[in-house]
């Protein structure tokens, strides 16, 4: 009882300070009580509603190729992976999945690729250009990798408005253990500060759970997230991934990716956090459970049907029922039920529509 009283106090500072120190961060998610991560939600969702009120938004996700040319140990696209079916869509296949997308009401796409060589700078651009310009209501995301300043400025300049890199781990050296010695935690960084500089709204993150993952490196990642500032911030559980090098490591506690949820929240009181689809697939009603702990996105699948199930990155990734763009209408009910409310509009990060006089 005293500490579940130490524990609010503790909860009620991080509230009002959106911050607190490493040492107490530590205590709070070494704490695995209900009422302490109950707490934790109840303040969370409250903040998210002094922003955001009860909107969640969506973003289409197009996954439009599972070519990779990196071999990180976790991911099932890999480029080791030799069982991996790869596909790559068209410009044609891509712009159809946006058509279907803004008949359904999305007002933002992402596109979500493996860092795969085929799509430089000079077949990038004139398709983000023709997404812009089809689709001028509507943010465009982009998710693919790591590339130079150079692009990352050619890709702003053609129109994209947002760009999602996970941070991966903010521990060099636990990076060095996720990530072949031709990957560079150093580069990670760097690519994330660039692509803040060329104008991006940008989006960081990390996995809850992965291998070799401690306490203190999830601390880590709590005070790069809050020095660094980003508009959006993605994270969901590890889930074991066939054919990779680390299929039988344990998967991530859902418990904990919630409380950190709740956490990033109260650290970052206007990011934009979904609940992403690693959660859905760790736990049933895994969405709706990110959604009341803070989250306040949703990426349905805007892929089509036939080469969802290629995107890979862990095993039984959810790719139909409630996950898909077509069960939009369900989507909306379940997010009612709990008492929010899918909104089709851009929802861009809400001090970025004022520098750009841009509120659609
Ligand atoms: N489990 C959970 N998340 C994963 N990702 C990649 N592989 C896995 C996995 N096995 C995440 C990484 C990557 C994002 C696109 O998906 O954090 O940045």
């Amino acid at each position: 009882m005293q500490n579940t009283e130490k524990m609010r106090k503790t909860i009620d500072r991080l509230t009002a300070d959106t911050m607190l120190d490493p040492q107490e961060l530590k205590l709070l998610l070494q704490d695995n009580s209900n009422e302490t991560a109950e707490y934790l939600r109840e303040q969370a969702d409250m903040v998210r509603r002094r922003t955001y009120g009860n909107s969640v938004y969506i973003r289409g996700l197009i996954e439009f190729t599972n070519y990779c040319k990196n071999d990180c140990y976790y991911c099932g696209i890999r480029c080791s992976n030799k069982k991996a079916d790869r596909y790559r869509l068209s410009k044609e296949e891509i712009l159809n999945c946006c058509e279907t997308g803004h008949e359904l009401g999305f007002r933002t796409f992402v596109l979500q690729g493996g860092e795969d060589p085929y799509w430089t700078d000079e077949r990038l651009v004139p398709l983000i250009e023709q997404i812009k310009g089809n689709y001028p209501d509507c943010a465009l995301t982009l998710s693919i990798g790591e590339r130079t300043p150079e692009s990352y400025r050619k890709l702003r300049a053609a129109g994209a408005d947002r760009y999602l890199l996970r941070h991966e781990t903010a521990d060099p050296k636990h990076y060095g253990r996720l990530h072949p010695a031709e990957m560079s935690h150093s580069n990670r960084i760097e690519c994330l500060r660039a692509l803040k500089s060329s104008g991006f709204q940008t989006g960081c993150g990390f996995m809850v759970g992965s291998p070799f993952q401690t306490i203190d490196n999830i601390i880590g990642d709590l005070m790069f997230i809050k020095e660094f500032q980003p508009e959006m911030v993605g994270i969901g559980p590890f889930i074991p991934a066939s054919n990779t090098p680390f299929v039988n490591e344990a998967q991530g506690s859902v418990e904990m990716t919630l409380k950190l949820i709740s956490i990033i929240r109260l650290m970052n009181p206007m990011v934009l956090l979904p609940a992403t689809t690693a959660l859905g697939t760790a736990s049933e009603d895994g969405r709706a459970k990110g959604i009341r702990a803070g989250a306040n996105v949703v990426m349905p699948n805007l892929s089509p049907v036939s080469v969802r199930k290629k995107y890979n990155i862990y095993d039984n990734k959810l790719a139909t029922g409630c996950e898909t763009a077509e069960s939009l209408d369900r989507l909306c009910l379940n997010m009612e039920k709990i008492g929010y409310k899918i909104e089709k509009i851009k929802g861009n990060y809400p001090t970025f529509d004022r520098k750009n006089g841009d509120d659609k």
